[in-house]
Formats: C-alpha cells, sequence, structure tokens
C-alpha cells in the first residue's frame, strides 16, 4: 500500500532505538525525508546511515535532551530553517521513570517521569505547530502505553505520565482537528527494545531469561510486572514501526484521536 508520504517531512524524536527507530525506518523506506531527534550523537549518525541507505532523499539528526526544553525549541528551529514545514511528527522518546510503589517515589522523580512521558509530547507538539500548519496535510502520534489500562506495582510514576499523554493526546486531537491536523496515540504492550533488553541484562543470571528470546521476554514482564499478553511473546519493534508510519501517514485521512493498541492482546487479559 502507498502511504503517501514520498517527499513528507517527517520528524521522529526518539528516532534513534527501538520503536522510533522502527518507525524512521519505514517512512524511510516509503521515501520520506526524515530528522531523529535524540540524545547520543552515534546513535544519530548510525541511524541517518541507515535511514539513507533505505531510500530517505533527506535524512538527517539533531541532538535534543526532551528534559532541557531549550534545546526543543532550538531543533525544530533547525528544523524550519531547513524544511519549513513537518508533515508527521512522532513524539516516541521515553520510557525513563523509577521503578518504586507509588509512595516511596520522590517529587523530583514524578516530575522526571511527567517531563519525559508527557510535557516531551506537549513541547515539541507545540514547537512544531507553526510546520504543521504550512504543511499540506499533517499528523502527530504520541507513543504511549499499554500499562496506562493495567496498573504494575511499582511502575506508578511511568503510568502516570503516559496516562497524561493519551489525555493531552486526546485534546491535542480535539482542538487540531478544525485544522485537519490528525492526532493520534499508539499504545504499545511489551516490546523488546533497547532499553527493554538492557533491563533485561541486568537480571541474575540464575533467572535464566535470554533477552534475545522473545517469548523470554513475555515471561519477564508476566513475572515481574503481571502484564501477559494473549500471544505469549513479547514484539518485535519492527512490529509497531508500520502501524506508527500508517497513523502518521496522509493515507490515514479520518482517524484522529483514537488509541490504537499494538500489545498482543495484553488489554484483554
Ligand atoms: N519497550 C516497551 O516495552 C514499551 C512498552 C510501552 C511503552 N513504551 C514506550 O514506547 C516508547 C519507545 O520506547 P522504546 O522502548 O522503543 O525506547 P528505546 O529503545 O529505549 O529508545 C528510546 C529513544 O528515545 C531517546 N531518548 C530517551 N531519552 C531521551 C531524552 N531525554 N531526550 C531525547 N531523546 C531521548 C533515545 O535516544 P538517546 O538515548 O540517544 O537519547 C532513543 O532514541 C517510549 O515512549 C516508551 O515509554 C515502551
Amino acid at each position: 500500500m502507498d502511504l503517501g508520504l514520498k517527499d513528507a517531512a517527517v520528524c521522529v524524536q526518539g528516532g534513534t532505538k527501538g520503536m522510533g527507530r522502527a518507525a524512521a525506518e519505514c517512512f524511510a523506506a516509503d521515501g520520506a525525508r526524515v530528522v531523529v531527534l535524540a540524545r547520543e550523537q552515534a546513535g544519530i549518525d548510525e541511524t541517518v546511515a541507515r535511514l539513507t541507505e533505505l531510500g530517505s532523499p533527506d535524512a538527517w539528526g539533531a541532538r535534543i535532551d526532551l528534559l532541557d526544553p531549550p534545546t526543543i525549541d532550538a531543533a525544530f528551529e533547525q528544523i524550519r530553517l531547513r524544511w519549513s514545514e513537518i508533515n508527521t511528527l512522532v513524539n516516541a522518546a521515553g520510557p525513563g521513570g523509577a521503578r518504586s510503589t507509588w509512595d516511596g517515589i520522590p517529587d523530583a522523580e514524578y516530575h522526571r517521569a511527567f517531563d519525559l512521558g508527557a510535557m516531551s509530547a506537549v513541547r515539541c507538539t507545540r514547537a512544531a505547530l507553526p510546520l504543521l500548519r504550512t504543511a499540506a496535510w499533517a499528523r502527530v502520534v504520541n507513543v504511549s502505553a499499554h500499562s496506562t489500562k493495567r496498573q504494575s506495582e511499582t511502575l506508578a510514576a511511568y503510568t502516570a505520565a503516559k496516562a497524561a499523554m493519551t489525555s493531552v493526546s486526546k485534546n491535542m486531537s480535539l482542538v487540531l482537528a478544525k485544522e485537519e491536523i490528525l492526532v493520534n496515540t499508539v499504545s504499545p504492550g511489551s516490546f523488546a527494545s533497547a532499553s527493554f533488553k538492557a533491563a533485561m541484562r541486568a537480571l541474575p543470571a540464575e533467572r535464566g531469561l535470554n533477552p534475545d528470546n522473545l517469548y523470554d521476554c513475555m515471561r519477564w514482564i508476566a513475572e515481574d510486572y503481571g502484564h501477559p499478553a494473549h500471544m505469549p511473546r513479547a514484539g518485535d519493534p519492527k512490529e509497531i514501526g508500520a502501524v506508527i508510519a500508517f497513523v502518521g501517514s496522509r493515507r490515514n485521512s479520518y482517524m484522529t484521536g483514537a488509541n490504537v493498541n499494538v500489545d498482543g492482546g495484553s488489554d484483554f487479559c
């Protein structure tokens, strides 16, 4: 299916690893211009090389720390100077947030989780808005989490922040629908991304869990977080990249304010 992305101007924050990276690759393979925003230059360079190889006519990156708002404004100024428009903004960075029960998390950690989990999408979308308005068509995709629908004892701050993101995403869609700027949320289940695998690698060896085995990944999530899915394995980031690309494409012309689950069925367990 042609997603209508040829030469589209696409910005993916958190686009160098995991699900954001998988989405960036789909946009590039469909012929879009793609800018990825992240903290580490090495990840940006490697991603840009791959996006170019996949066929993006203008792949590039900018360093940004979503916990440092002036760097957000600086990155969108660079995009304005280079493209003067954005067709698609994907807010995918994360995850972040201390793991503890709700009463054991200090205020500063709650604020950090909200800054990365919700305010990053608010700040990036606000900075992108003049460029989204300039474009002939525009979409925003906010990557939230399935854990907003089912609690886990030690994910209180993260989950609350993602619930806030889902809510503000709905509000954005209400306000921007009048201008045909379509805003949707995509809620992943458990995906074997960079940070996910790093957390698994820190587990004691005697647990016998291999981060490269998607069935082991789901076993970890079920045992430690109580989030099993109908499908007995975690997802590969590539399996959500294509969904994000469709939701953020011109081909999606009448879906806005939706919250799309990509979770192997965990919403119904
Ligand atoms: N993996 C899961 O199972 C899962 C489940 C539900 C929801 N999610 C959500 O899905 C999204 C993608 O997660 P993922 O697991 O695919 O992530 P990931 O593989 O860890 O990649 C995270 C991306 O965000 C960037 N990033 C992180 N902190 C940043 C910051 N402060 N400023 C700028 N960029 C930053 C990283 O680049 P740098 O490190 O170079 O900055 C990287 O490009 C996140 O919003 C996460 O909360 C994940």
